[in-house]
Order: structure tokens, then sequence, then C-alpha cells
């Protein structure tokens, strides 16, 4: 696993000139991508980067990881709600090809042919990842197994606590999600994972220095041939 610390802006216009070479070399690209405040940074670039006409959506699918449970689309709080605001509002990208899993038996996206739906596609090209405090990643809460499919998730009281920061107060976060799993992230060719701030540096820590466990979710990237993990310095400060 190749660890990249650099800062907030380079490590966005990094992964942004990554996806922006993927686009040009293979423009029906699948993306798998993520939510948080994490990649915001990298969907700005690339919103940039489409305005300027260097990049194409056109032709591109996305796949998202998670989902909260019981959250409509347009709820401020989804992650629908988040990735039209931040990303396809945007960019040409067809809504059609936008897929986020669904715990709706008569969605397309239902979350148990979710994973069979990305295979179809080829499977995801290029993941972005971000990572909860407690070594979660999409939303792998410690205790996940590794075999782990698209699946749905009891959220951790952490979790609960964390992202509690995006509601009016903590009694409005639900607290399931569906989410991919760990084996569905681990299928992609190629991962990034963006660990910055100070209250991710327990976390990057916890990564880097100690071995593989399904107590620390994001453990299971070590196994994963092409990952990239970006931190800042404040995220490092500890290793
Ligand atoms: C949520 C999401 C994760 C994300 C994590 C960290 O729990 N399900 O995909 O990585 O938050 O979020 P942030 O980037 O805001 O720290």
């Amino acid at each position: 696993m190749e660890l990249k610390i650099l800062s907030l802006n380079e490590i966005n216009l990094a992964i942004k000139d990554e996806i922006a070479s993927l686009l040009r070399r293979k423009p029906n690209a699948i993306l798998g991508l993520a939510t948080g405040s994490s990649p915001i940074g990298v969907y700005d670039e690339l919103v940039k980067a489409y305005k300027a006409g260097d990049i194409s959506f056109n032709e591109v699918t996305s796949f998202n990881l998670d989902e909260y449970f019981g959250l409509s689309g347009d709820h401020p709080q989804s992650y629908r709600y988040f990735m039209n605001t931040h990303l396809f509002d945007h960019v040409n990208i067809l809504k059609s090809k936008t897929h986020i899993p669904s715990i709706d038996k008569n969605s397309e996206d239902y979350y148990e042919t979710y994973d069979n739906k990305i295979k179809d596609h080829g499977g995801i090209d290029f993941q972005i990842l971000g990572i909860g405090s407690n070594g979660h990643i999409a939303f792998n809460e410690p205790g996940t197994s590794f075999d782990s499919l698209t699946h749905i998730v009891d959220l951790k009281e952490s979790t609960i606590k964390d992202n509690s920061r995006f509601f009016n107060s903590i009694s409005e976060v639900p607290t399931k999600a569906v989410s991919m799993g760990l084996k569905s992230i681990m299928n992609a060719k190629r991962i990034v994972i963006i660990i910055t701030g100070k209250n991710k540096a327990n976390a990057l820590k916890r990564l880097m220095d100690k071995g593989i466990s399904t107590d620390f979710p994001a453990s299971i990237l070590h196994r994963h041939p092409k990952v990239t993990i970006y931190a800042d310095k404040e995220a490092a400060s500890l290793l």
C-alpha cells in the first residue's frame, strides 16, 4: 500500500488528474464514488476540469458506496442528494448511469443485486474512499466480514455521533444504512483512500502500524495490489 503525504489541495489535484487520465483512456470508465467531507475537494476539481472542457462524463457509469436507510433522495442528508449537489448536477453524467444502493425491491439498484450489476458493467475501474474514525470504509463497521457484499448495516454509536454534525440533532441520524461490502470494495481495480485532518490521525496510525483484522475494516486494503493512501500532515502527525 502506497502512502502519499501531501497538502489537501495537492491531494485533490492528484486524484482529479488520475481520474482525468482514466477518462481520456477509457471514456466509459466505471467510477466508485464516496460521500463524506473527504472527497468533496476532488469533486470540486472534477467539476472545474469538466467546465474547462478537459474531461467528459458522458459515457461514465458510477456506483456509490452506501446510502442511509429511510432517507429519500431529496433529503439534504441523503447520499443521493450529496452526489447530485457536489458532482452530478454540475457535469454531463447521465443520471440514469449513476447508481446508489437501495433497499427498495423495485429499484434497479436493489442492494441484493448491486454487486452483480457492478460486475455486469465490467467492475469498478477507480474507487474513491474515505475512512471513519473507527476504521470503517463505506459503512462497513468493525466486525464486518471481509467476504461481505452489499448489505444492510446497523451503524455503530461512534459513527452516528461522528455523522451527527451534518444533522440538526443526533436523534435525526439514521441508525441503519445500506453499504457495499468489503469484498465489493476489494473487487475494484484501483483504490484511493483520502485520510485528512487531526481527527483521523489515530485511524491512519492504526492502518499503517498494525495487522489486518476485521476490528479495523480498512486494514483489508493491505491485501489489495493497487491502493494509494492520500494523507495530509495533520492525519500523518502520529506516524
Ligand atoms: C461516512 C461514510 C463513509 C465516509 C465516512 C467519513 O460514514 N459512509 O463513506 O468515509 O463517513 O466521512 P468524512 O470524510 O466526512 O470524515
